[in-house]
C-alpha cells in the first residue's frame, strides 16, 4: 500500500538524494508535498533547491512550499561550509520552471494534517522549525501524524560543535518542542548515518550515462570540504537518505526505543541530544532510535531507485 509523506527539508546534498530516492518510488511512497526550511542555506535557496530538485526527478508537479526563516529563538546558522553557495555544489540543475505555492509550509502542513484522512508520516530532513511550528499553532494535528522519521542529534560527538549536530544546533527549541510532542518519532542520529557513507565502492551501482544518475554521482565525488575530517572517511555521509531508505527497506536497521532529550541552554552543549542508549534514567522512551543499518545494501537499492528515476524521465520525454 502507499504511504503518504511529507518531506521537511534544507537541500543541501545529502537531502537531495533522499528527495529522489522518495520520488523513485511512486507505489510505494506518495510525496504529498516538500516543505523548505531555513538550515544547509537560506529559506529562498533551500525551497528553490527542491523545486529543482523535484525537476531533475521528472516530477515538477510535486507542491513546494516556502517554510521559516530562521530557526525559533536564535540567529539562523548555515552550512555553506560544506553544501556550498548554493547548497547542491557537485550538482548543476537549472532554475525551476515552476514556483513554490503561495502558502507558507506551515500552514500547509496543518491544512494537510488536518484534511488527511490517514494520518501522514513526515521526513524531517533539517532544523524542526517548521514541525514545531506547525504543532504549536495546531496542537491537534500531532494526531494526525502517523510518525515523524528524523534525522538530528547524535549519541557521541556532534559535527556542529563537539556536542551537537547541525539539525539540532540550528534550532534546539524546535526539536525540544518535537521530542516533547508525543508523536511517534525514528530518529537517526549522527552515529547511524556516519555509516552510511558515500564510499566509491558504494557508487558502483550508479551509472553516469544517466542523467539524474550523473548529477548524483557529480554531487558524490566532489571533493569533500575538511576531507575526513569531519567524520565518514572515504565519502560524503548520506544522511538524510537514510530516513527515506527505513520506510522503504526497514529490515536494513536496527535500533531501540530510548529517552532522547534536547540541551536548549545555550552554551559549549547548546543543541546536544542525550539519548539514553542504555535506559539508565527511567524515563519512558519517546524514540526509537537507530543505531545500526547494512549501508552496503542501502547504497545498492538506492543506485536502483536512481537509475528507475533516469527510465521514468527519458520515457516521459519520448512519450
Ligand atoms: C544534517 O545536517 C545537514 O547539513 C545535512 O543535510 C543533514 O540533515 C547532518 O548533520
Ligand atoms: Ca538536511
Amino acid at each position: 500500500m502507499t504511504k503518504r509523506i511529507i518531506i521537511d527539508t534544507d537541500p543541501g546534498q545529502d537531502d537531495a538524494l533522499a528527495i529522489l530516492l522518495a520520488l523513485s518510488v511512486p507505489d510505494e511512497l506518495e510525496v504529498a508535498g516538500i516543505t523548505a526550511v531555513a538550515g544547509n542555506v537560506r529559506v529562498e535557496q533551500t525551497c528553490v533547491n527542491a523545486l529543482r530538485i523535484c525537476q531533475l526527478a521528472g516530477r515538477p508537479e510535486v507542491p513546494v512550499f516556502a517554510g521559516a526563516a530562521g530557526p525559533l529563538m536564535r540567529p539562523l546558522h548555515t552550512a555553506e561550509f560544506i553544501c556550498g553557495a548554493d547548497g547542491l555544489a557537485g550538482m548543476a540543475l537549472p532554475a525551476p520552471r515552476q514556483a513554490a505555492r503561495e502558502v507558507h509550509a506551515v500552514t500547509y502542513l496543518t491544512e494537510v494534517l488536518r484534511a488527511s484522512v490517514k494520518p501522514i508520516t513526515i521526513c524531517a530532513l533539517g532544523p524542526l522549525t517548521n514541525i514545531a511550528l506547525a504543532l504549536r499553532m495546531a496542537p491537534e494535528v500531532a494526531a494526525r501524524i502517523e510518525r515523524l522519521v528524523i534525522m538530528g542529534g547524535a549519541r557521541d560527538l556532534g559535527n556542529m560543535t563537539a556536542a551537537a549536530e547541525f539539525n539540532f544546533f540550528v534550532d534546539p527549541h524546535a526539536a525540544a518542542v518535537v521530542f516533547d510532542s508525543g508523536v511517534p518519532i525514528t530518529l537517526f542520529p549522527l552515529n547511524a548515518t556516519y555509516q552510511a557513507v558515500a564510499s566509491p565502492a558504494r557508487l558502483a551501482g550508479f551509472d553516469d550515462t544517466g542523467h539524474v544518475q550523473a548529477q548524483v554521482l557529480s554531487m558524490l565525488r566532489r571533493e569533500r570540504p575538511g576531507g575526513a575530517s569531519l567524520g565518514g572517511g572515504e565519502g560524503h555521509p548520506m544522511h538524510d537518505p537514510c530516513t527515506v531508505a527505513w520506510l522503504l527497506w526497514p529490515e536494513l536497521f536496527e535500533g531501540r526505543d530510548c529517552r532522547v532529550d534536547i540541551e536548549t541552554a545555550e552554551g559549549p552543549t547548546v543543541g546536544r541530544s542525550t539519548i539514553d542508549w542504555w535506559g539508565r534514567g527511567g524515563q519512558p522512551p519517546n524514540a526509537h532510535v537507530i543505531g545500526t543499518l547494512d549501508a552496503d545494501a542501502m547504497f545498492e537499492r538506492m543506485a536502483l531507485c536512481v537509475r528507475g528515476l533516469d527510465d521514468k524521465v527519458t520515457e516521459k520525454a519520448a512519450e
